[in-house]
């Protein structure tokens, strides 16, 4: 069956970005001039997928706009001449259909993929998280739904991480397979360096069967009291084969201010009109930067 739905958690709170998520979502901070969750649409569509479902919270209302037409906004556009903007902003809107759902109470990402339940309605999905950029040549989702549409089965990417930073992540223990497929035996999310049971860290993208729905609901609050969607995985793992994408990609968390800035940077050293006077400026500090270390 063809995957054609995604479902993009973007519920946070963001509140390592205050004072800038007090009324607007992490998800709409830009990287250059597009905000994160534009991308991860992006990616979601170049893997094929036709229909997203966004899992949003409180003061989430930007999203919507953003997604949706703006006439006013148009037609100032058009009347100015403005068509290269025009275009690009039309073109937003029609990237895909685009659906929301509200989390009521923040119980964790668990809690966030079960609110999706009546949307996918029985079929495979993806979910992307809404705060993560994955800069690939083969979009991340579409590496992991060509391992999915070989086994049919919950396909999670995965990123060997520092042996230092297995506690940010899920980690699986698991034997690779082939290639960058892994079977994948076992869960634990954010587990001490010293009880990881690899350093395979779960990175950000999930193509998910129905079964997790009954999963979620099985599963008890766990790290940070929360709902996990690694515990639910977990329990699948006891009755159904469970596979890893060691994805083929440059991932950007744009949920942590160093990360963000840094894939700012990295994003506009990709653009033509950009890249030069950027350079330039980041070779001016980087000499201050030097000067100064070498001067304490
Ligand atoms: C979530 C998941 C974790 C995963 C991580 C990165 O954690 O719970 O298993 O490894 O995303 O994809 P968070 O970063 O939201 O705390």
């Amino acid at each position: 069956m063809k995957v054609t739905k995604a479902v993009i958690p973007a519920a946070g709170f963001g509140t390592r970005f205050l004072p800038a998520t007090k009324s607007q979502p992490k998800e709409m901070l830009p990287v250059v001039d597009t905000p994160v969750i534009q991308y991860v649409v992006e990616e979601a569509v170049a893997s094929g997928i036709t229909d997203i479902l966004m899992v949003i919270g409180r003061g989430k209302r930007a999203i919507e706009e953003h997604f949706d037409r703006s006439f006013e906004l148009e037609w100032e556009l058009e009347a100015k001449g403005k068509m290269a903007e025009l275009e690009t902003i039309r073109r937003i809107s029609d990237l895909a259909n685009i659906h929301f759902v509200w989390q009521k109470q923040m119980l964790g990402l668990g809690d966030a993929v079960r609110c999706a339940r009546a949307h996918v309605n029985n079929e495979p999905f993806a979910v992307l998280l809404g705060d993560t950029l994955m800069q690939a040549r083969v979009p991340a989702t579409r590496q992991l739904l060509e391992v999915h549409a070989r086994y049919h089965a919950c396909v999670v990417a995965l990123e060997e991480v520092a042996p230092a930073k297995v506690s940010s992540y899920g980690v699986i223990a698991g034997e690779r397979l082939d290639g960058r497929v892994w079977q994948v035996r076992d869960l634990v999310e954010k587990p001490r360096p010293e009880q990881a049971p690899s350093r395979m860290a779960v990175a950000s993208r999930y193509v998910l069967v129905p079964e997790i729905f009954e999963a979620l609901d099985r599963v008890r609050p766990g790290k940070g009291g929360e709902i996990q969607l690694t515990d639910a995985l977990r329990l699948l793992t006891h009755s159904q084969a469970m596979y890893g994408c060691q994805v083929d990609a440059v991932r950007h968390d744009a949920g942590n201010k160093l990360d963000f800035i840094k894939t700012n940077i990295l994003y506009a050293l990709t653009r033509r009109d950009l890249r030069a006077a950027l350079g330039d400026f980041i070779l001016e500090q980087a000499e201050q930067v030097r000067k100064s270390r070498g001067d304490a």
